[in-house]
């Protein structure tokens, strides 16, 4: 496979559609780091060590020192939103980072305007945009996309696109007939099927062009099976759901720990309060609807009730987000979990994370979208199970149960890249060489 890998060279363009506060957040970063002015801190392929072959050879290169991925250097941004803000505006109005940061990267960010989105405000309740592309049918909307990416590539002279969707949280829908077949949403798309939502169109245009697509919130967006099979046959990457920061992070960090040593847990309270535009628009019900499916899958996948009923049959697992403007972008998170040990004696743990939503995601998005890059020049297609590290919802091939837990989505990653490369996959036994170093002392 290593041979079959095409080289990074030319430019990577990241398009993304919704450029509020994870995305601005993102793109100030990457400026303020080509600079010299920061780090990537939480960046696992800016700054994660990946081990090769057995313990004892010592070999721990930095990820993009052992895969091929583009250089921060060689990154184009662009994107689109409702909102007509440059990205300096709309990274100031978010308030993620200081001002004076934001100041000394000001013309790059200044030089980012988004393009007219693809908007419909019965999937946004919350937000009221003008910066909005009008056409007849959504067909038509999809065919702008690809223009604006095709448009985008040619001017910015870039090699390879990817697409990654940071715009707000759309209502809950489930997968309907006109999801089903490449055909049935293509009529939709020419008949304004309301089934068809503004993340999905994005998603067709990108997949149709082959661009690799990841789907940074809840939304069902590339996960039905029209996309999937366009996937398939445009032979495009695709990823999703929602990135895995915050309270979910520490809750698939957790849980898998617990689950190991066999403690029971009865209930798992987990709140939430953040003041940003996310938490506007999640207080509308609906749309909250497709965040809580999210964030509740969690457990039971990593816990698996079903097999230790005596453990986790009982589980009352709650979630809440509440919207709070004074705390904006800084949430916080409370998690009480009630648990049981030895002969079911009670204990409890209770987490209070004071964390910031857009810095945990930020380096998310980058990794999301390199390591798409390098699976489309890999020859890798369809749904990238290998990334389910960073999502709260991993889209897995249909009927198949999705990994939660971390360290289990982490080995997938890490032996995904040592395959690439022809390296050995790492299965943690050792035994073919611990005998020869005990006999040796
Ligand atoms: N920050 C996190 O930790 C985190 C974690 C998981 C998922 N997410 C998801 O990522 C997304 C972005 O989060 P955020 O904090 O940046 O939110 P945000 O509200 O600051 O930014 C979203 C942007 O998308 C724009 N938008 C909405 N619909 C659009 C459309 N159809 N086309 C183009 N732009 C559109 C909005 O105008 C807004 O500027 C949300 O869906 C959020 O739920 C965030």
């Amino acid at each position: 496979m290593q041979e079959k890998i095409q080289q990074a060279d030319g430019k990577l363009g990241i398009l993304i559609p919704g450029l509020g506060a994870v995305a601005t957040t993102l793109i100030a970063g990457v400026e303020a780091i080509r600079q010299g002015l920061s780090q990537p801190i939480g960046s696992l392929t800016q700054m994660g060590n990946i081990r090769l072959g057995k313990r004892t050879e010592n070999r721990y290169p930095l990820i993009r020192e052992f895969v091929p991925l583009a250089d921060l250097k060689d990154i184009v941004f662009g994107g689109w939103d409702v909102y007509a803000d440059n990205v300096f505006e709309a990274a100031s109005k978010a308030k993620v980072l200081e001002p004076s940061l934001l100041a000394a990267i000001k013309p790059n960010l200044q030089a980012l305007v988004p393009m007219k989105a693809v908007f419909d405000k019965s999937y946004v309740r919350n937000l009221d945009g003008s910066n909005v592309k009008q056409a007849a049918t959504k067909y038509d909307l999809a065919k702008a996309v690809m223009d604006d990416i095709e448009n985008f590539r040619e001017a910015n002279d870039c090699s390879r696109v990817v697409v990654v969707w940071c715009g707000s949280t759309e209502r809950y829908i489930e997968t309907g007939r006109v999801h089903e077949t490449i055909e049935q949403f293509e009529e939709g798309l020419r008949e304004n099927d309301p089934m068809i939502s503004p993340s999905m169109i994005y998603a067709y245009a990108a997949i149709r062009l082959g661009v690799p697509f990841a789907n940074g919130a809840p939304n069902l967006t590339c996960d039905i099976p029209a996309l999937m099979e366009l996937a398939r046959r445009t032979e495009t990457p695709i990823a999703g759901k929602d990135f895995k920061t915050g309270q979910t992070l520490m809750k698939t960090i957790l849980a898998p720990g617990l689950h190991a040593r066999a403690l029971g847990i009865r209930g798992w309270f987990s709140t939430n309060i953040l003041g940003n535009r996310d938490g506007l628009v999640l207080d509308d019900p609906d749309n909250f609807k497709t965040k809580e499916v999210s964030k509740l899958s969690v457990l039971d996948d990593i816990l698996r009730p079903e097999l230790n009923p005596e453990l986790y049959g009982e589980l009352y697992h709650k979630v809440r987000i509440n919207y709070y403007p004074p705390h904006g972008d800084n949430k916080e998170s409370w998690d009480n979990i009630d648990i049981f040990g030895w002969l079911g004696y009670p204990m409890q743990i209770k987490i209070n994370f004071l964390c910031r939503d857009s810095i945990l995601a930020a380096p998310i998005v980058l990794d999301l979208a390199l390591f798409m890059d390098l699976s489309k020049r890999a020859g890798m297609s369809g749904i990238q199970e290998w990334l389910s590290f960073y999502f709260k919802s991993p889209q897995t091939a249909p009927g198949l149960r999705p990994e939660h837990d971390i360290f289990k989505q982490l080995i997938k990653l890490q032996n995904t890249l040592r395959h690439m490369m022809g390296e050995d996959l790492i299965t943690h036994l050792g035994l073919d060489y611990y005998q020869d170093l005990v006999e040796a002392l």
